[in-house]
């Protein structure tokens, strides 16, 4: 099973992710997808009006507060959540880069979640500055080891991947396959390392990054990829519409 997120960031009114939806359900309802799992991460204030009247796909939420309830003035809590979504996105690069958000800060957004068993949707990936110069390995396996492999195997069996490399993010160009594998193939080996090979090979790892139709199918069929995390794609019904066409297609 394919997992199809769409991370709508910023974007759409009422109107526009209300007209989305409805177009997507009636695609979804009349072919037979069932070879992916399809979500859409709406800004917050939509998910309310999307949840009351979609079943074909699930809502996932872009972010959480670190704090369950108080004097947080702009700040939505996983117990408010849970009533729409059952994953949550955390650590995506524009909220590490844009709101400072840390590792250790990350790390008690997942711990929050889990604790209300909401299942996190954890972004790692390197700046260009680690890629070129040669230590993004480095980066990423800090990346993972202050945060999820915190956690324990049972927590970690709820925890989904997503391999963002931040320099392919909204450029236009994804990385490729190489580079894609080089690091999902890291990735589930250090899980395996600390958890095991039955943890490893469950987690599932996504890849996000100026993902289209044109780079659907070649980077789904890399062995270690469980699915995409679309941003600019997943805006418009036509684009969106393909990549699941595609994704469904692959074996
Ligand atoms: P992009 O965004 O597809 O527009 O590159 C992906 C993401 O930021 O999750």
């Amino acid at each position: 099973m394919k997992h199809i997120i769409a991370n709508w960031k910023m974007n759409k009114t009422k109107e526009e992710a209300l007209s989305f939806v409805q177009k997507l359900s009636f695609f979804l309802e009349t072919n037979n997808y069932n070879k992916c799992n399809i979500s859409i991460a709406p800004p917050f204030v939509h998910l309310p009006v999307l949840y009351n009247t979609n079943n074909s796909f699930n809502l996932i939420a872009q972010n959480v507060s670190v704090e369950n309830f108080g004097a947080f003035t702009g700040e939505v809590s996983a117990a408010m959540l849970k009533d729409y979504v059952k994953h949550v996105i955390v650590g995506h690069s524009e909220r590490r880069k844009y709101f400072n958000e840390t590792n250790e800060l990350l790390y008690k957004k997942i711990k929050i979640l889990l604790e209300n068993s909401l299942c996190p949707v954890f972004c790692f990936g390197e700046s260009i500055h680690a890629r070129n110069k040669g230590d993004y390995l480095d980066f990423i396996e800090r990346q993972l080891e202050d945060v999820i492999m915190l956690f324990s195997q049972n927590e970690l069996s709820n925890i989904l991947l997503a391999y963002e490399p931040v320099w392919a993010i909204g450029s236009g160009s994804s990385a490729n396959e190489l580079q894609i594998n080089e690091v999902h193939t890291f990735v589930r080996d250090l899980i395996e390392k600390k958890y095991g090979s039955m943890y490893a090979e469950k987690i599932p790892i996504l890849y996000g990054g100026s993902c289209n139709s044109d780079n659907t199918s070649i980077i789904l069929r890399q062995p270690n990829v469980d699915g995409l995390l679309i941003g600019g794609a997943s805006l418009s019904n036509d684009h969106f519409h393909q990549i699941i066409q595609l994704a469904n297609s692959l074996d």
